[in-house]
């Protein structure tokens, strides 16, 4: 929302009045996979329908937030995306591998646009679904 990742189970409805929503169905282009599911595919990181659409947009927002990612640093950011199912081995690897593929051919269209500064007034917004700590 607005360029962020939020989770949408915290989110009232009014909130997201006037504000710019991306889901992940404007990922791929076409047949054309992003390379953020170019990557969980290839590396076996894809999990179930509810998970998965949360794991790569908080991909996609923290990798244009912090294009060169330590593996501590993938961990954080997925901290907040809780998958009961398996373990995250493989989606930080796909992170990481994504985080080369647009490293290696940059490309601004397949970013959201940067997040403006948070709104103000009543409500705000919800936090970021990144890490627990942040
Ligand atoms: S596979 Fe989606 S919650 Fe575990």
């Amino acid at each position: 929302m607005d360029g962020q990742a939020v989770r949408s189970c915290l989110l009232f409805a009014v909130q997201a009045v006037d504000a710019e929503l991306m889901t992940v169905e404007a990922l791929a282009d076409g047949d054309r996979l992003h390379p953020i599911q170019q990557a969980y595919r290839d590396h076996h990181a894809l999990q179930c329908g509810f998970c998965t659409p949360g794991f790569l947009l908080t991909t996609l927002a923290f990798l244009r937030d912090t294009p060169r990612p330590t593996d501590r640093e993938i961990r954080e950011a997925l901290a907040g995306n809780l998958c009961r199912c398996t373990g995250y081995h493989n989606i930080v690897k796909a992170v990481a591998a994504a985080a080369a593929a647009l490293a290696s051919a940059p490309r601004p269209d397949l970013w959201p646009p940067a997040a403006p500064a948070p709104r103000g007034g009543e409500g705000g917004t919800t936090p970021p679904a990144r890490g627990r700590g942040s």
